[in-house]
């Protein structure tokens, strides 16, 4: 029963869609332009670089919010406190990519899962955020970035369940693996159609640091 609620209240937040709220504020509708997406990438192509960086940045808070509230409410029980927080994240990726007031067309959870990290461990969001930024400045896609950095995360899910790092019982792992797999899984189904445009040569750049978003 916690966890439903742990997850209900991550969908709560993660569904606060930054990206549409500005862009409403603007007089347009984000999911109209661009890939349709809420997120913070498509807030950038269609709204600036200023919108851009103050989605992403809203977007890791409505995570970084609840899985901290999660990491405290369960502070003194290590492996029930990560399960929590996995719980809460998912209900947040759920939010973000699949917010019921409009109509279920959100984002692709990649800055709220950088929340997340920045929840569970600093330095876990530092090699993510590292990983994105080296791709993205090298291959300037932010969709391929995206994508290399949930497989990152599927790795290391995988490493961490395989060397048995949790030292708890086997239904303990089972949970944890699900939860850990399933949100980098659901965010590269997300970008289903970048990887179509990608393939196809069709895929929009980002030149960080320089020339911006092509
Ligand atoms: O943050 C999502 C990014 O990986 C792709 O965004 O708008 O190009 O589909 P977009």
């Amino acid at each position: 029963m916690e966890r439903l609620l742990w997850l209900l209240i991550g969908y709560l937040c993660g569904s606060f869609q930054s990206g549409y709220f500005l862009g409403r504020a603007k007089g347009l509708d984000v999911r109209n332009y661009g890939s349709h997406s809420t997120g913070a990438t498509n807030s950038l192509r269609v709204m600036g670089t200023g919108a851009g960086i103050l989605v992403l940045l809203l977007d890791a808070a409505k995570a970084i919010i609840p899985c901290v509230l999660a990491r405290h409410f369960f502070r003194g029980q290590a492996e029930l406190q990560l399960l929590m927080v996995l719980w809460t994240a998912t209900g947040v990726m759920l939010g973000h990519d699949y917010p019921f007031y409009l109509g279920f067309r959100g984002g692709k959870g990649v800055a709220s899962t950088v929340g997340v990290l920045l929840a569970l461990d600093w330095r876990l969001a530092l090699a993510w955020c590292l990983l994105f930024i080296v791709t993205c400045y090298l291959f300037h896609y932010v969709s391929l970035s995206s994508i290399l950095s949930m497989l990152l995360l599927l790795v290391l899910a995988l490493v961490f369940f395989f060397r048995h790092a949790l030292p708890v019982g086997a239904a303990f792992q089972t949970e944890f693996l699900l939860l850990a797999l399933f949100n980098p899984l659901l965010s590269i189904f997300r970008h289903r159609a970048n990887i179509g445009r990608l393939l196809r040569g069709e895929e929009s750049r980002l030149h960080l640091f320089t020339r911006g978003m092509e």
